[in-house]
């Protein structure tokens, strides 16, 4: 399935933080969920590259199913990435910093220190079990999406200091933008 041709998903409306689904440890995709992901997937996609983002986790889109895609774009060629129940088998002990962003926080950006290499297990479209091995980008985007499904915001990876500034900074931009649009 998803060979991503002509892709037939439509956008779904992003989570926005603080809502409490982005802090809610997603449940594991069963036999009995995957005529729902087989739906979820396209959909998730066309959101991702309508956002435009480089990765989306199913709790950014109200599904609290344990789902990710990435798409990192190399040479601006799409590569997509669909992660079904990945987790974490290796992280390096190096640690790396990178600057993050994230779609439910949206113009927030914050370095954010994480392994600079991780192996990550997972079930791919069609259900195969795969690993992966990353480092740079695609490393941290992994760990990003991975964070999301458990429930954690790369805010979460910041100082309880930053983690206030981002979060204040986001409410006033929204209130901004509503008293604009009233
Ligand atoms: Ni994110």
């Amino acid at each position: 399935m998803l060979a991503m041709s002509g892709a037939s998903g439509k956008i779904r409306p992003i989570v926005l933080a603080p809502a409490p689904i982005l802090k809610a440890k997603t449940r594991r995709v069963g036999q009995a969920d995957i005529a729902v992901v087989q739906a979820l997937l396209p959909d998730m996609f066309v959101t991702m590259y309508h956002a435009p983002g480089i990765g989306l986790a199913a709790p950014q889109v109200g599904v609290g199913l344990a789902v990710t895609v990435i798409d990192l774009m190399p040479d601006e060629k799409p590569a997509p990435l669909a992660l079904i129940n990945p987790e974490i088998i290796v992280a390096s002990p190096e640690l790396a910093i990178r600057e993050e962003g994230c779609l439910s926080l949206p113009g927030q950006y914050a370095e954010v220190m994480r392994p600079a290499r991780v192996t990550v297990g997972y079930h791919d479209a069609t259900g195969e079990y795969r690993t992966i091995e990353a480092e740079g980008l695609l490393a941290a985007c992994l760990q990003h999406e991975i964070d999301h499904l458990n429930g954690v915001l790369f805010i979460d990876r910041l100082s309880p200091l930053k983690r206030n500034i981002i979060l204040r900074r986001l409410a006033k931009e929204r209130r901004q933008k509503e008293s604009a649009s009233a």
